[in-house]
């Protein structure tokens, strides 16, 4: 599997990711997305809405504020409690979280998230957790750091007008609840799916684009009749790891990392994460919780509003329960990066670089290429109006072939079309494979079902 040394060098060489503000000397742990990482990004959101909203008849979609009321948080409980364990390190001043020190130091085999600060503080000195800046042991007491940026709305900076950027865009689903079920008129069962923004302020992000304090969720409420939610919980546990699967993520690099019942968070009935073999090893990608009534019922409480949904045939007013599939898609962007670049030996001893990605996720379907430019550069240029309209497609003239088929090949191209001679006489382009390099005709009338049928997801 790619290094992260080198799936960093790849990213911003191919204009799939750079570093942050890089002409002011960069931001830390800030990345923008290139030409090529933001389409793949948008696939990886097309792919996910299309399976969680278009192909699932139970799920709505939303897209809520990213600033809500700040009631919302003192409700959700992230303004008291959103936060992680920081400690300082005596001797270099660097700022750590103390589980993830623990969690690390112990080689996993200990979970400290339900310890006290107390206990985490005494574990780390009389187990002489090294810092992992400058290797000494010394650390200050803990204390609870919330990981909500905050800021002002309006003219003046008061405590009235503090507002949060959101650190999940679940909340704002919660206390739409009611809007949605009376306008759609939904019965329960019934799910709301959310692509947005999320911001936290993170203690230690890094891992390149794994912890970051700026990122997008993906994220489904599932509402359902509380008793039924278990097996609710198995659904979505099967649809998220199918869909992983089917976008080409390989058994071996998945697992399912149940949450110890006597560990889970106060709201849940049951956790899940599903967890992807990134280059340090395995790591969590997706999180999968049963929540049972807790949010809505904090918001009918602060709200002091009734979020009770009634139920049609049995008349029986209740709280729906929760199921949370809750996604990052910077992680998913990096296990499919990982999952896909390969190296291989050709048979003359040349090294190809390949990213073996879902067709689906490719930044691009196909790139039209002119054998010659001089000879067949109008013809490229007409095909390349023509196939635009149903494939994300991308062109190249510059160069040999030879060398434009390989820069395909490193951006995961999965198609090329060359125009020659025999595309002016007979209307035919020879299409090229990514992955087994071999070639075929096909006639332009062809193209378009020829290219859904070999992309299609
Ligand atoms: N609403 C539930 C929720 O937000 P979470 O486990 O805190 O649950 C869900 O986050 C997913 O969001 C994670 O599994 C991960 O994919 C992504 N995520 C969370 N924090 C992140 C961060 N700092 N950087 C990148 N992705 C993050």
């Amino acid at each position: 599997m790619i290094s992260l040394e080198k799936l960093t060098t790849y990213a911003k060489q191919t204009g799939f990711i750079y570093q942050g503000s890089e002409l002011y000397g960069g931001l830390a742990n800030t990345w923008d997305y290139g030409p090529l990482g933001s389409l793949l990004k948008n696939n990886i959101k097309k792919a996910w809405l299309k399976k969680f909203h278009d192909e699932n008849r139970f799920n709505v979609l939303l897209d809520s504020s990213i600033l809500m009321n700040s009631q919302v948080w003192i409700a959700s409980g992230h303004v008291g409690g959103f936060s992680d364990p920081l400690t300082e390190c005596k001797f270099c001043n660097t700022r750590h979280r103390a589980d993830k020190l623990i969690e690390e130091h112990s080689h996993y085999t200990i979970n400290p998230s339900a310890w006290t600060n107390q206990e985490l503080h005494s574990y780390m000195m009389a187990e002489k957790v090294p810092c992992p800046n400058c290797g000494k042991v010394g650390w200050t007491e803990i204390k609870a750091f919330n990981l909500m940026f905050k800021t002002s709305q309006g003219v003046t900076e008061s405590a009235g007008n503090t507002v949060y950027l959101r650190p999940e865009t679940a909340q704002g689903i919660f206390i739409n609840f009611k809007n949605i079920q009376r306008t759609t008129r939904r019965k329960v069962p019934f799910g709301v799916c959310q692509v947005g923004k999320s911001f936290r302020n993170e203690i230690t992000p890094g891992n390149f684009i794994f912890r970051t304090r700026e990122f997008e969720q993906m994220e489904l409420e599932f509402f359902c009749k509380p008793g039924t939610e278990l097996e609710w919980f198995d659904y979505w546990r099967k649809y998220c790891i199918d869909w992983l699967k089917g976008l080409g993520l390989k058994q071996e690099n998945l697992e399912f990392h149940d949450h110890d019942p006597k560990e889970l968070s106060h709201y849940s009935n049951a956790t899940t994460d599903i967890l992807y073999q990134f280059p340090w090893g395995f790591d969590e990608l997706w999180g999968i919780a049963s929540r049972t009534n807790f949010d809505l019922n904090a918001h009918q409480t602060q709200s002091k509003e009734s979020l009770e949904y009634l139920d049609p045939e049995t008349n029986e007013r209740y709280l729906p329960y929760v199921i949370e599939p809750s996604v990052g898609v910077e992680r998913l962007l990096m296990a499919f990066l990982t999952q896909a670049y390969e190296e291989e030996v050709l048979e003359d001893g040349q090294i190809r670089e390949v990213l073996k990605i879902h067709p689906a996720l490719a930044p691009y379907q196909v790139a039209v290429l002119p054998l010659i430019k001089k000879r067949h550069e109008t013809k490229a240029v007409e095909l390349l109006e023509i196939v635009s309209k149903f494939s994300q497609s991308t062109y190249d003239e510059t160069q040999n072939i030879g060398k434009r088929y390989r820069r395909q090949d490193q951006i995961g191209t999965p198609l090329c079309l060359t125009v020659d001679d025999e595309t002016l006489e007979h209307n035919t382009v020879t299409v090229r494979f990514r992955d087994t390099m071999l070639q075929e005709k096909v006639y332009i009338n062809d193209l378009e079902a020829f290219i859904k049928k070999h992309t299609a997801f």
